[in-house]
């Protein structure tokens, strides 16, 4: 008997850079890992529709995203690995969520008001948003969920969902920890105040090859001003730490010391260790890419075990709420 129930989702907005990698996915696969733990982790395409997008993009997303997670070792047999659409029961159990929550309560989530502001015209999914969330968390009893800092909000209200409907109805959901990663901020490339994300030569892809990753890390901003330390430098210092070996950083952190530091040479190895970690994960990619059908096969079983537990909880929800 599992004693803990991990939750976890990823929208599939391109490819992943290796601050995704390190901040979240390798988390997830270290999750796996426990004997004690059951996983759900999934692909949340609905929630990728909340703000604009088209259907050939949302299609290939999303599959490139799941072979990415498979690639790099998300086990289907230790995980319950799916698409969030594929699991009708998260959309009706967030219906019934939706008519439990206070429009004012929306309102407030951060995420809303930033991405509110971006959006051309808002749709009304980008407000109920975290009710779907608390409806991908709660319908399989979750007791932990791993999410990044700006999803806090999101979970704080998963757990005031759960408590309201408990009072109301009658006990039915724990109410889920927040399971929060190491703040881990990787940083631009081209411009290191910001955080990386994913476009042009800022951020190196898990998919890069070697090649690329020189490329990019040659033109990696490594000035100081002012006499601070650079941000650039203490970046390219992190992913030393991450992706390299002891000896290295302290070998380029002596060499920091004496002010002789090889930004050159740093670089040089820095690419080469980054392009080995992720050899194996791109060869696994490519093969997964090229078989659609098996892939297909792993998503569909997935969300044939998720639902097992999904049409259980909702049907415990329509019990207690009346609805026959
Ligand atoms: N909103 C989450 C994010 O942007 C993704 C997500 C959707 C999620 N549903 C979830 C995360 C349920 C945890 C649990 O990262």
């Amino acid at each position: 008997m599992k004693s803990e129930t991990i939750v976890s989702g990823a929208r599939a907005s391109g490819k992943l850079h290796i601050g995704n990698y390190l901040g979240a996915l390798k988390q997830w696969l270290e999750l796996q890992k426990k004997e004690t733990t059951q996983c759900y982790f999934f692909i949340a395409d609905l929630h990728g529709m909340t703000t604009s997008f088209n259907p050939k993009e949302l299609s290939s997303n999303t599959l490139d995203v799941a072979a990415t997670y498979l690639a790099a070792g998300i086990d289907p047999k230790k995980s319950i690995f799916f698409l969030q659409n594929h699991v009708l029961e998260h959309a009706t159990l967030s219906w019934v969520f939706n008519c439990l929550t206070p429009l004012g309560e929306l309102y407030r989530m951060t995420q809303f008001k930033d991405k509110a502001q971006s959006e051309d015209q808002a749709n009304s999914g980008l407000l109920t948003y975290p009710i779907l969330m608390a409806a991908d968390i709660l319908i399989y009893k979750a007791t932990a969920v791993p999410v990044g800092d700006d999803q806090t909000q999101h979970i704080e209200l998963a757990r005031t969902v759960a408590r309201k409907f408990n009072n109301r109805f009658g006990k039915i959901f724990p109410e889920p920890q927040t399971y929060m990663r190491k703040p881990l901020r990787i940083m631009s490339l081209t411009d290191p105040e910001k955080k990386m994300s994913k476009t042009g030569d800022e951020a190196l892809l898990m998919d890069d090859e070697p090649k690329e990753i020189m490329r990019k890390l040659k033109k990696a901003v490594t000035a100081t001003e002012g006499g601070k330390k650079s941000p650039g430098v203490e970046n390219l210092f992190l992913l030393l730490e991450h992706f390299g070996t002891k000896e290295q950083t302290d070998y380029f952190r002596g060499q920091q010391k004496n002010d002789s530091l090889k930004f050159s040479e740093l670089k040089e190895i820095l690419a080469r260790d980054i392009g080995n970690y992720f050899v194996e994960y791109r060869e696994k990619k490519q093969e997964l890419l090229g078989k659609k059908e098996y892939l297909a096969e792993v998503l569909a079983d997935g969300a044939n075990r998720a639902h097992k537990v999904a049409a259980q909880t909702l049907f415990e929800v329509k019990q207690k709420i009346g609805l026959l």
